[in-house]
Order: structure tokens, then C-alpha cells, then sequence
């Protein structure tokens, strides 16, 4: 069945936008949050002029309160969350003896409370209809570590760990609980990263080059499936090569 509902998290960002368009021509209607109200209306009509129509709600996931009243909106003006990507995330990168509290909580609260928040807010509806998709964007950095990312890669690695617990509590209730951890993708995020630095790292990737928010999509679109309802507990690594632990 086509056409439920999703929640992407972070969905005007860089992996966002494309697994907004994914689960689209998957037939979904999709909502995200913002917290720049101008920026999202922007970024809302740039993906009508595309041919894509989202809702936008107001909400920051690092906030508990605040995720209960987006979800609510996303469901007055959609209906229930059938799935829902916990895709929101940001860095704070620095080594950690300079690391300050603010720089470790922000991390953990944007990219690893927010599961807690968000999901905790669609959860109790996906077991009433015995249906659901919850699948969290963590990170190549959460598997290897990374110089400058403790406060990053602990709270990635974490979803992974929130994942194959809720997996385990959902699998009888037809809802699959999976992580994508993508590797280095050509977004702002990365770009971000000093140009020397970066350069290093994709001389470090096998396949020679960043990836594309389209190829960590694709993934999230094949976790989303009817037919991937055996699916469940995984974390499927779209690195390029960089990171081939399993
Ligand atoms: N291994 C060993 N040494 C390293 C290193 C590494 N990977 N990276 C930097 N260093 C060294 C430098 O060579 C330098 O050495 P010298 O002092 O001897 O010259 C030293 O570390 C710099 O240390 P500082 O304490 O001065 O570091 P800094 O405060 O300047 O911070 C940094 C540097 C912020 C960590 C910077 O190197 C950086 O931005 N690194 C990239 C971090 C990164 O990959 N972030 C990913 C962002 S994208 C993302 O997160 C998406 C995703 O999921 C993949």
C-alpha cells in the first residue's frame, strides 16, 4: 500500500530533501519540521516548483514538549505517522579536551534524544494499526569513530543501539526498526568540513568520490517497502567503501 503518511526529521537539509523526494514518488504524503520558518517556506516552494508538495511544521526535535506539538500538526494536517526518518542532525565538531558541555549536549540532544522524542510521539499509533517504518540516519562516524566527532559519533553509534532495541520490541507488531549510516555525502554538512581536511578523507574512500543524497534515498526507500517487512535490527552502511566493518 502506497500513500501513508511520513515524518522526515531535518527533511530541508542536504539527505533530507532527497529522502523527502524518495518516499514522494514512493507515493507517501510527506511532512518535515523546521525551525526557520522563512527558510522552510523557501525551501517549500522550491520542491513545489519541482513538482514535490510537503507539509511543514514547526518543531525542534532536541525539545520533547516541542516534537509532541509537531507530531500532533503533521497528524491534523495529514493524518497518523506511518513512518517516520529520524534524519535531523548537526555537528560540533572539535577535539574533545576543547569540547565544552554546550558543544556535547547540543549533539546528543539534536541528533539522539530527538529519537527518543520523536518516536515516542508516532510509536503508540504504529502498535494500535500494527504497522510502521522508523528508521534512523546515523552515520559512517557512529561505526568508526572519528577525529573531532566524540560528541557526534557517540550520539550516532547510540541510534544504532536505540534501534535494534525497538526492533526488537516492535517486530511483532509490524513495525520494522532499521539505521542507514551513510558515509561522506556532498551536502553542506561535509562541505563544511575545511577544504584540506576533506580532501583527505575522500582520498580515503575507495570508491573515490563523496557520495549523493539520491544514493543514501534509495536505501531509505528500500527500507520503507511493503516487501521489506522481514527487514529488521539492520544497519546498512552506503560509504563508498570507506568503512567495511560488519
Ligand atoms: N588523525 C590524526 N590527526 C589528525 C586528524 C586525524 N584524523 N585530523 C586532524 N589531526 C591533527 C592535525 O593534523 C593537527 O595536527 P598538528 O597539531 O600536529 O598540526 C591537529 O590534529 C589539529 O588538532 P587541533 O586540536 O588543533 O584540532 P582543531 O581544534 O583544529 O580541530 C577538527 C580540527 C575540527 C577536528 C578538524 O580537523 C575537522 O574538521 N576534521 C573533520 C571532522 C569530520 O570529519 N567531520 C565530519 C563532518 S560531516 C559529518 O559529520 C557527516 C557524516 O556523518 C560523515
Amino acid at each position: 500500500m502506497s500513500n501513508r503518511i511520513a515524518l522526515v526529521t531535518g527533511g530541508t537539509g542536504g539527505i533530507g530533501t532527497a529522502i523527502c523526494r524518495k518516499l514522494s514518488q514512493m507515493g507517501h504524503r510527506v511532512a518535515t519540521n523546521y525551525r526557520d520558518e522563512a527558510k522552510a517556506k523557501k525551501w517549500q516552494q522550491e520542491q513545489a516548483a519541482a513538482g514535490f508538495q510537503f507539509t511543514i511544521v514547526a518543531g525542534d526535535v532536541g525539545d520533547a514538549d516541542s516534537s509532541i506539538t509537531m507530531v500532533k500538526a503533521v497528524e491534523a494536517a495529514l493524518g497518523p505517522v506511518d513512518i517516520l526518518i529520524n534524519n535531523a542532525g548537526i555537528t560540533r565538531d572539535t577535539t574533545f579536551h576543547k569540547m565544552d558541555a554546550m558543544q556535547w549536549q547540543e549533539v546528543i540532544n539534536t541528533n539522539l534524544t530527538s529519537c527518543y522524542n520523536v518516536t515516542r510521539a508516532v510509536i503508540d499509533g504504529m502498535r494500535a494499526r500494527k504497522w510502521g517504518r522508523v528508521i534512523q540516519i546515523s552515520s559512517i562516524n557512529g561505526q568508526k569513530g572519528q577525529y573531532g566527532q566524540a560528541n557526534y559519533a557517540a550520539a550516532k553509534a547510540g541510534m544504532h543501539g536505540f534501534t535494534i532495541s525497538l526492533a526488537q520490541e516492535s517486530a511483532k507488531l509490524g513495525i520494522t526498526v532499521n539505521t542507514v549510516s551513510p558515509g561522506y555525502v556532498g551536502t553542506d554538512m561535509v562541505m563544511a568540513v575545511p577544504e584540506e581536511v576533506r580532501a583527505k578523507i575522500v582520498a580515503q574512500i575507495p570508491v573515490g568520490r563523496l557520495g549523493s543524497p539520491d544514493e543514501i534515498a534509495y536505501a531509505v526507500g528500500f527500507f520503507v517497502a511493503e516487501e521489506a517487512a522481514w527487514i529488521t535490527g539492520a544497519n546498512l552502511s552506503i560509504n563508498g567503501g570507506h568503512y567495511m566493518g560488519w
